[in-house]
C-alpha cells in the first residue's frame, strides 16, 4: 500500500515537470506558439497601428531604420484608457526595416501576467525564426536564444526609454 503511495506521488511530481516544461518551460516553443497566433490573427490587416505612428516611421537604434508597430485590441484599450502598464494580454508588434525597406527583423513584447514586468520579449528573423545571437564571454563562444526574458531587451528598454514600465508614457 505504501509503495502504491509512493508510485502515485512519483507519478504525479514526473507529470507536473513535463507539463511545466511544456507550457513555459521552453521560450522557444512559446515563441513559436507566438508567432503562429500572430499570423493567424493577420495583425498587419486588422490591428492597430501604435497611436500617432504611421508605417515606416523613422526608428532609433537598434530597431530598424524604419519601423511600424502594431498593437493588439487589449494593447490599444489600454492607451486609449491612459492606463499605467499594459495589462496582460497585450501584444506590441515592431517590424524593423532597413534603410530600403526590407524587413530585417521583428520584435515583440507579449504581456503574459499582470506585474509590470511580465513581458515575454522575442525577436524573430523575417520567416518567424527566433534570432540566436552568437557572443563571446571571457573568451568562450556562448549563444544566446532572443525569446523570453533576454537580458540585452530588458536591461536597454530599463535604461534607455525610462523603462518598459513606462510603455504608456512614450
Ligand atoms: C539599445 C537599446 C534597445 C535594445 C537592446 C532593445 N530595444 Fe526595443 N526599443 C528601444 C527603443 C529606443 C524603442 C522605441 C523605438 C521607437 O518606437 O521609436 C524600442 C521599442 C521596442 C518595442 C515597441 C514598444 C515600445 O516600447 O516602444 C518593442 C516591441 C521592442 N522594442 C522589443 C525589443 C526586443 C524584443 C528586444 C530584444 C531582442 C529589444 N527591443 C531590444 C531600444 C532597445
Amino acid at each position: 500500500m505504501r509503495n502504491l503511495l509512493y508510485l502515485t506521488i512519483f507519478v504525479l511530481a514526473v507529470g507536473f515537470v513535463y507539463i511545466g516544461t511544456g507550457l513555459g518551460g521552453d521560450a522557444s516553443v512559446q515563441a513559436s506558439k507566438l508567432w503562429s497566433s500572430m499570423q493567424d490573427a493577420k495583425y498587419q490587416d486588422n490591428w492597430a497601428l501604435w497611436p500617432g505612428k504611421g508605417k515606416l516611421y523613422k526608428g532609433t537604434h537598434p530597431h530598424g531604420a524604419l519601423l511600424t508597430t502594431y498593437i493588439n485590441e487589449v494593447a490599444a484599450n489600454a492607451l486609449k484608457a491612459e492606463a499605467k502598464q499594459m495589462p496582460k494580454g497585450s501584444i506590441i508588434i515592431k517590424e524593423n526595416y532597413m534603410p530600403d525597406g526590407t524587413l530585417g527583423a521583428i520584435t515583440v513584447m507579449d504581456k503574459t501576467g499582470e506585474g509590470k514586468d511580465d513581458y515575454f520579449w522575442v525577436k524573430y528573423t523575417p520567416d518567424g525564426t527566433v534570432e540566436v545571437k552568437e557572443m563571446e564571454k571571457d573568451g568562450k563562444k556562448m549563444s544566446v536564444t532572443l525569446a523570453g526574458k533576454p537580458k540585452g531587451c530588458i536591461g536597454c528598454h530599463v535604461a534607455s526609454t525610462g523603462g518598459i514600465y513606462n510603455i504608456m508614457t512614450r
